[in-house]
């Protein structure tokens, strides 16, 4: 593997792999003309398309328009009234599917528990009530804090049950982000447990609960489950903390009732990273997103009745929600939901997991498929992965070696991957190859979604020519896109749809081959994709300077072969700072505290200065290059002091 593969501007990939017969017979979309009439259906008549597909959810009341485009505003489904957790739970409970596995619970030391939708139904409404019962009403917002367990997830449907809008924080952030998060989003009840187990080892949730709250007068109460045990029991406090299970005790169980809400009502706020500032809290909406996302999971997964279905994301994240939640559950599909982290007790677990629940559809992440790369083609060997059918990826560019080792160390070379390209923003998946309708290739994530309308082009707009590099745009509003940033509309507006005259900019580079078939470069804006998580250099940048030896820091990504992209950090202490090696890991544990573990820089370098334009702004393009340790080929003409350059590449 090289550099340029790692940040995945791979050059021509000839490969291509069409999907078996036998994948191909039991297929929903089962043939490039199926998927070629079903997308021109959803671009050309999209009423039609989206009136047919909707038709197996829940509506209290059926909408009587596809839309409004007001731009950038967008409302879809107008006039539609429902409750989401109807169409992932209730709806169940008059068919086959009310005593299938909808959760099976995989937790890290091997336990395994498994919810049917009747007993996920029963546990949601129960959680409802408490939380009714506790004072969340329709509107108001509830932060969760959890790891992964069952749970996290009943946490966010008894939200949405009341029409009250949840914001998951993963359990990797540090109480500062938790505290801005929570602060932002004015979240009046925390849910949270007293610690999650990770690598054997156990994370304070709580703990960090209690610090991140200290000082926010907005949170009422806050919701413990006690996962290690009342003896390890956190302390709860008396007035402000409840215990999950007490809660549920304590509750009238005629409040858990799914409250009917518009179709456009907030269903979810999940903070993201931008180029710059503080994260934006992404609002999503009840009725768009749950098309998108039901939709997408049924297409893109092909989920059969009999899929044991398994998304290795954590909830903290925008594949969580979509993937892990409400698109598998508005299916009926069964999930697997994994605690703890994939070399626990050592790196076959994840191939152990596969083969004990018999999973048929994996969707991980290419961080996690090079670490596996990385321990040898023994582990996966040693498990029966015969039940896989399919493989999915998501998150960063795939780089085709990783690509080809997935195919065949973990499909066996029988298994079409769908490698799925979307964002927090989009809610729902926006690219991607659906794997029976055509063959795919690796490093390139395929065509549009059904009513999907991506494109390629110049800073000004136009459309590049086939295989030139570009931005990538949509070209017009989805169901499932973000309606706005919370509490910041002009941000939203300023970000996403004035960037490129007439459409939405996504901030990823991407060309679109001969065959159609679209290749994500990765982001060109400043936001960093470490192992899949989206970083935002501003965030790491005011992290630093709020650290007293700091004067100035730059925060930019380099090529890394396990992580897709590593973090580098440059800072100019103040005068009189030794610039010392205990200076640097002390600012790497700094960022760590203030941010969270997984946005400790993989290096931190002095410099005297950092390289400026004339006009004072950071070259970040230089310093980026100076971190890869390759020769600038850009223009430095604006550059304010060559000197600077220099002093730099000798550090
Ligand atoms: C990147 C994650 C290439 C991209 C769902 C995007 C990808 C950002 C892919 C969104 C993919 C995600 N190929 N790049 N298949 N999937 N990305 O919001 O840069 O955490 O803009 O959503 O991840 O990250 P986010």
């Amino acid at each position: 593997m090289n550099d340029q593969n790692a940040i995945g501007t791979y050059s021509a990939e000839n490969r291509s792999f069409e999907p078996s017969p036998a994948f191909v017979s039991r297929a929903r979309i089962a043939s490039r003309a199926q998927y070629d009439a079903l997308y021109k259906e959803s671009v050309e008549s999209p009423e039609t398309f989206w009136k047919r597909e909707t038709s197996d959810l829940v509506f209290d009341t059926p909408w009587s328009a596809l839309s409004e485009w007001k731009p950038p505003h967008a409302k879809w489904f107008i006039g539609a009234r429902l409750n989401v957790s109807q169409s992932c739970l209730d709806r169940h409970l008059t068919t086959a599917t009310r005593d299938k596995a909808a959760i099976i619970w995989e937790s890290e030391p091997g336990e395994t528990l498994t919810l049917t939708y009747a007993a996920l139904h029963e546990k949601v409404v129960a959680f409802t009530a408490a939380l009714r019962t506790l004072g969340v009403r329709k509107g108001d917002r509830v932060a969760i804090y959890m790891g992964m367990v069952p749970e996290a997830v009943i946490g966010m449907l008894a939200c949405a049950r009341i029409g009250a809008p949840h914001t998951v924080v993963f359990g990797g952030f540090a109480a500062e982000s938790l505290r801005d998060r929570i602060n932002d989003c004015g979240a009046k009840v925390v849910l949270t447990q007293d610690g999650a187990l990770r690598r054997g080892n156990v994370v304070p949730l709580k703990a960090t609960v209690d610090r991140a709250v200290e000082t926010i007068e907005t949170v009422e109460k806050v919701v413990v489950l006690r996962r290690l045990g009342a003896e390890a029991g956190s302390q709860l406090r008396a007035g402000r903390d409840i215990d999950w299970y007490d809660a549920v005790a304590a509750a009238d169980p005629a409040q858990g009732h799914a409250e009917i809400v518009d179709g456009e009502h907030p269903l979810f706020i999940l903070y993201t990273s931008g180029s710059t500032g503080k994260p934006k809290g992404v609002l999503h909406t009840t009725a768009g997103y749950l098309a998108g996302t039901h939709l997408t999971t049924k297409y893109v997964f092909d989920l059969q009745d009999d899929d044991v279905y398994w998304c290795t994301a954590d909830v903290g994240w925008i594949t969580g929600h979509s993937y892990l939640v409400y698109g598998p559950l508005s299916n009926g599909a069964t999930c697997v939901l994994y605690e703890g982290a994939p070399n626990q007790p050592d790196w076959g677990r994840f191939w152990q997991i596969i083969e004990k629940h018999r999973v048929t559809v994996l969707y991980t992440a290419p961080t996690a498929i090079r670490a596996f790369i990385r321990q040898g083609n023994d582990w996966p060997a040693k498990s029966d992965l015969s039940s896989l059918r399919l493989l999915g990826s998501v998150g960063e560019p795939i780089n085709p070696e990783a690509w080809m080792w997935y195919r065949e160390h973990v499909g066996k070379n029988r298994c079409p991957i769908v490698d799925t390209w979307w964002q927090t923003e989009t809610g729902a998946i926006m690219l991607t190859t659906l794997p029976g309708a055509s063959f795919t290739k690796p490093g390139s994530t395929g065509l549009p979604f059904f009513g999907v309308r991506a494109e390629v082009v110049t800073q000004e707009g136009q459309k590049v020519p086939t295989g030139e590099g570009g931005l990538l745009v949509l070209k017009q509003p989805w169901p499932s896109m973000l309606r706005t940033i919370y509490g910041d509309d002009e941000r939203y507006r300023e970000q996403y749809w004035t960037e490129i005259p007439g459409a939405y900019f996504t901030g990823d580079g991407a060309r679109q081959d001969a065959d159609g078939y679209f290749h994500v470069v990765g982001r060109i804006d400043d936001v960093l994709n470490v192992s899949g998580h989206r970083i935002g250099t501003a965030e790491i940048e005011s992290a630093l300077v709020a650290h007293p030896a700091v004067a100035e820091a730059a925060a930019v990504g380099r090529p890394d072969d396990l992580k897709g992209q590593a973090l580098v950090v440059f800072v100019t202490l103040k005068p009189n700072q030794p610039a010392t090696p205990d200076l640097k890991k002390r600012l790497a544990e700094h960022v760590a505290n203030e941010i969270g573990k997984f946005a400790r820089p993989d290096s931190v370098r002095f410099a005297e200065s950092l390289p400026k334009t004339r006009s004072g702004k950071i070259m970040r393009r230089l310093l980026k290059d100076i971190a890869a340790g390759i020769e600038t080929k850009g223009d430095v003409s604006t550059l304010e002091d060559l000197n600077v350059l220099a002093q730099l590449r000798e550090e």
